[in-house]
């Protein structure tokens, strides 16, 4: 059935054919269609009519505001994107486990539509290739990080050709941000106020508290007072 042409048409949906009926407005399976002509094959290869699938790996412990400013921006320019914990066993042990990492990622990446959250274990080019990613999505905060990534790139595109790696830059505020720091500075009792979202702040502060309540003192309220008769203060040693 052909929709009236004076009624607005809800919600049509984009007919791509070739050299057809450019303009054409008819219907598939009685949804509204229209048609637009395409004037050669190699249109189709300009990107807008692909839906790109992009993966945002990382290990997110804890997600800081660096790594929320860099979602935002890959939501923007990609169809959808895959945030996706690393299950490493050879880095250090997390201080969050995966299981809070990832409720917290999805708990801060709910404002986006065309974000999810996963985790993944193995070669990042596998787990690219079984969500049907064509991009990763890294972050570059200064030089320093420059290296390492472009040799990661570089790998990611030796093992898979058709992976892209597209770097981003988090506005200046966050250039400065690593997990590891926000996590030394609160472990040293320092404030990450703004710097990491309100309830990764929550959560970060329990969880140190929490650590080092349960941890025995590694000497006794004694010993370090009468140690410490012993000792001249810091400043004045010779
Ligand atoms: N403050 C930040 N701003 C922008 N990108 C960041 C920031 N912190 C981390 N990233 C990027 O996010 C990605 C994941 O970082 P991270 O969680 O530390 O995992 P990894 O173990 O892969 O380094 C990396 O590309 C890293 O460069
Ligand atoms: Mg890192």
């Amino acid at each position: 059935m052909v929709p009236q042409r004076d009624s607005p048409l809800p919600a049509a949906e984009l007919f791509i054919a070739p050299g057809m009926c450019a303009g054409l407005e008819f219907a598939v399976n009685s949804k509204p269609t229209v048609c637009v002509l395409i004037r050669g094959p190699t249109n189709l290869h300009r990107g807008q009519l692909k839906r790109v699938i992009a993966i945002y790996p990382g290990t997110f412990d804890p997600p800081t505001n660096g790594h929320l400013d860099l979602i935002q921006r890959g939501s923007n320019i990609f169809d959808e994107l895959v945030v996706a914990i690393l299950r490493n066993p050879e880095k250090e042990p997390a201080l969050f486990s995966l299981a809070e990492r990832r409720a917290m990622l999805q708990s801060l990446t709910q404002p986006f539509d065309n974000v999810r959250v996963d985790t993944f274990g193995g070669l990042l080019v596998d787990y690219a290739m079984r969500v049907g990613a064509r991009a990763l999505l890294r972050g570059i905060r200064a030089i320093s990080d420059y290296e390492y990534e472009l040799q990661m790139a570089l790998m990611n595109r030796k093992l898979d050709p058709q992976l892209e790696t597209v770097f981003m830059m988090p506005a200046e505020t966050y250039s400065y941000v690593s997990s590891r720091l926000v996590k030394e500075i609160v472990q040293l009792g320092g404030s990450v106020h703004g710097l990491i979202p309100d309830l990764v702040e929550k959560k970060l502060t329990e969880k140190v508290n929490g650590k080092i309540s349960r941890q025995p003192p590694a000497v006794s309220r004694q010993e370090i007072t009468s140690e410490s008769r012993h000792r001249q203060p810091r400043g004045r040693r010779k």
